[in-house]
């Protein structure tokens, strides 16, 4: 289920777009590739999302952050028609979440916040597997082609369950990318990932950014943010409390204040300054020798 959805081929980026009038700026909802206005969802007595808005601008790299429980997951599962809301309005690529579903999964790709691949396969039949449900031909090229951007052409014919939690992670994230869909939604993209392993996942999403890909991520790493965002938004208490660019953001805090600190001396410091010294002592030594073998 979840690679059916997960792995959507696209097929379209305009055809059935809405063209509705946006609040914000009066340009259409297809200038946006996601646009969300008013939503809201409830489980139970927890008000999860309570009038959440925002836009992500075509080829933009978007982060939603927020705390644990916030209800980043939630958004990403409403924005990829897992789940529906209770109010508000949701478009994708143009497309309504609710009336549109078919369309929307169309034109996006999901990488859960759980690893969601086939362990009892090998990375390569994983793969292979999404393509053909999403009726790519060449599937064996698509797979891999794409094994071979993760790196994972020497595990491509291992059994999943050996490989490490890097591993599939990058393995979970090259399944989404089948059929290059336009809007990619990653919920934690490298939680639990080794610092390298970070790194070619950066390098990817602004990689696939760089082709015109749109992304919304969203991460616990706010330093992911400051290097990946070309906007961050903040879910906190059911809405969007801050949204803008990181220099925007800064804008949000009195200016830095200037602090003299007491340095402490590195070994480095230390190093130099006591080569340095006997460096010194021996040039005055030598100095000496021959001045007074100059005067006898
Ligand atoms: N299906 C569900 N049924 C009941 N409550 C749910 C359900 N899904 C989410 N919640 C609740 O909604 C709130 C938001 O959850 P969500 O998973 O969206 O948060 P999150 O921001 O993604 O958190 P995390 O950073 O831990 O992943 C939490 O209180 C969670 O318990
Ligand atoms: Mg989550």
């Amino acid at each position: 289920m979840r690679n059916i959805i997960n792995n959507a081929y696209n097929t379209s980026n305009a055809n059935g777009a809405s063209t509705a009038n946006n609040a914000h700026n009066g340009t259409t909802n297809s200038d946006f590739a996601v646009s969300v206005t008013g939503l809201t969802k409830a489980f139970g007595d927890v008000n999860v999302l309570q009038g959440v808005d925002f836009t992500i601008t075509r080829g933009e790299i978007f982060a939603l952050l927020g705390s644990n429980g916030a209800g980043k997951t939630t958004t990403i599962n409403i924005l990829s028609t897992l789940l529906k809301p209770d109010a508000g309005n949701v478009t994708v690529c143009g497309f309504d979440a609710l009336l549109h579903a078919e369309k929307v999964r169309e034109n996006i790709s999901l990488t859960g916040q759980f690893a969601a691949v086939d362990t009892m396969l090998t990375g390569r039949e994983n793969v292979v597997l999404i393509a053909k449900l999403r009726g790519i031909p060449k599937s064996s090229e698509v797979a891999d082609k794409l094994l071979a951007d993760f790196g994972l052409t020497d595990a491509a014919n291992r059994l999943v369950s050996t490989y490490s939690g890097g591993m599939t992670r990058r393995l979970d994230i090259a399944m989404s990318l089948v059929g290059t869909p336009s809007v990619i939604f990653l919920d934690e993209p490298t939680t639990g990932l080794d610092p390298e392993a970070r790194l070619e996942v950066w390098r990817m999403v602004k990689n696939l950014a760089n082709t015109g890909t749109t992304i919304l991520l969203t991460t616990q790493y706010l330093d992911e943010a400051e290097q990946l965002a070309d906007r961050i938004a903040i879910l906190h208490a059911g809405k969007i409390i801050a949204n803008g660019t990181l220099q925007e953001l800064k804008k949000l805090l009195p200016p830095a204040k200037r602090e003299y600190i007491e340095k402490q001396p590195s070994l480095e410091d230390i190093f130099l300054a006591i080569t340095h010294n006997t460096r010194s002592e021996c040039d005055e030594r030598d100095e000496q020798v021959k001045h007074s073998k100059e005067v006898a």
